[in-house]
């Protein structure tokens, strides 16, 4: 259990928070490629509390600034995009890339009120069907030498969805290895021949056992975690009481992302993005060291499911996420759907907008979870303290990110005492196989 204030430091994501202040010395997803992708390249951008507006300009360069003009307040989303940036509409002030307001037709002649009105603008990158947005202050860190960034775009593919609560508890799922055994339980196997593009339908590596199996029997998993460059590494043991052990390999990427398998061939790397105190996205990008990325087949799958253009998930609070009584008894383990994003997203939308962690009880099975908090507050210290922020996690210069690698994700089968062997063998073996430069 935790006290109030101890929890508001964790989960509020506003500039001038110790949250939100160490957050913002990310890179964080802002959009997704696609969203741009329309005649008028305009879109509202809501991020850590704050309300932008994202566009490409004149250029076809990407330019991220505050949504509402300095004048009194209209949508910027509606601007004239124009060669030196975008004009507000309603009074008709000018604003250039770097948020600097360079005209305001309406005032008299000769005035330079102009001159001493600057709105935020901010760094944004693109990677792999990303747009990143740094929010911060000072030198951004640069992006780490991570697999998905590192693929060639045929081998990314790159999705979001809302999910209607704190970010922090969307992220804590993802670093809790035992709730697969739980949340994401099938009654039965489906055939994993069907299984292209989803989390947890494939066969376990090196077997012939599907993953529902395993995880469904084997609900007892030892949890190891470990302190790496990027954040943390997360194993979990499954003993199969018969000499061979599943192995799964996590990781938690600092400080809001996760690294882990999605089938033999792809692994997610996700980040939990605060759109402010009581919402997040969940962007993530699925990379594939076999063939190049199915997109078609992968978007489709999960635009069925969302709402444009919030991404908003169909299933959800307001319709009880699908819920089925008689399909809780026969097929699976929430009776809402097969799709294991649903099981999560109830998961944490239903523990409130911001889980009360007064009244929380951590078992043994958290302990990611407490190892993580603990790291996220020894960065908030730092920020806040004013201290040097190449001691944050992550926080690297280019030289030093060209050495940050993987994250390795993976599932291995093996006998019990060779599980540390397997998992990297398992994992070298479709390095070695891979198209483009996966070597670590
Ligand atoms: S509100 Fe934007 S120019 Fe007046
Ligand atoms: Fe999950």
């Amino acid at each position: 259990m935790m006290s109030q204030e101890k929890n508001d430091e964790l989960t509020r994501v506003g500039a001038g928070t110790p949250g939100g202040d160490m957050l913002r010395q990310y890179w964080m997803p802002a959009a997704l490629t696609e969203e741009l992708e329309q005649d008028r390249p305009v879109v509202p951008v809501n991020l850590l509390g704050e309300k932008l507006a994202l566009f490409r300009n004149e250029n076809d360069e990407l330019v991220l600034m505050d949504r509402h003009c300095p004048h009194r307040g209209a949508d910027m989303c509606f601007g004239r995009v124009e060669e030196g940036g975008i004009r507000c509409p309603f009074h008709g002030w000018k604003f250039d890339e770097s948020g600097q307001c360079t005209e305001q037709p309406g005032e008299p002649n000769g005035s330079t009120m102009h001159k001493n009105i600057k709105i935020n603008s901010y760094p944004v990158k693109e990677a792999n069907g990303i747009i990143f947005a740094y929010l911060g202050s000072g030198e951004p860190p640069a992006f780490p030498a991570f697999d998905c960034f590192n693929a060639p775009e045929s081998h990314v593919f790159s999705f979001k969805g809302l999910w209607e609560c704190n970010w922090l508890q969307a992220l804590e799922v993802g670093i809790d290895p035992a709730h697969a055994s739980f949340l994401h339980r099938f009654l039965q196997d489906e055939d994993p021949k069907d299984s292209y593009g989803k989390q947890f339908r494939d066969t376990a590596a090196d077997s012939e056992m599907p993953m529902t199996k395993v995880l469904r029997e084997f609900p007892q998993p030892e949890i190891k975690v470990e302190d790496t460059d990027y954040g943390m590494r997360i194993i979990a043991l499954r003993d199969l009481n018969n000499g061979s052990s599943h192995v799964r390999l996590t990781n938690q990427v600092f400080p809001c992302a996760i690294t882990i398998p999605m089938s033999n061939e792809m692994t997610i790397t996700q980040w939990h993005v605060p759109i402010d105190d009581e919402n997040c996205y969940w962007f993530s990008m699925f990379t594939s060291f076999g063939q190049p990325v199915d997109k078609e087949t992968m978007r489709a799958q999960r635009i069925k499911e969302h709402t444009l253009p919030e991404y908003a998930p169909i299933r959800n609070k307001r319709n009880d996420y699908g819920y089925n009584r008689e399909e809780q008894e026969t097929l699976t383990y929430t009776g809402m759907g097969l799709d294991i994003n649903v099981h999560d997203q109830w998961a944490c939308e239903s523990m409130g907008p911001i889980q009360d962690r007064t009244n929380e009880h951590l078992g043994t099975t958290d302990k990611a979870i407490i190892q993580h908090r603990r790291k996220l507050r020894k960065a908030m210290a730092i920020v806040a303290e004013g201290g040097d922020r190449s001691q944050l996690p992550l926080h690297v210069d280019a030289e030093k990110a060209k050495e940050i690698k993987g994250p390795i994700a993976v599932d291995a089968i093996a006998p019990s005492e060779q599980w540390e062997e397997a998992w990297k063998e398992r994992d070298a073996q479709r390095r070695a196989a891979c198209e483009w430069d996966a070597k670590l």
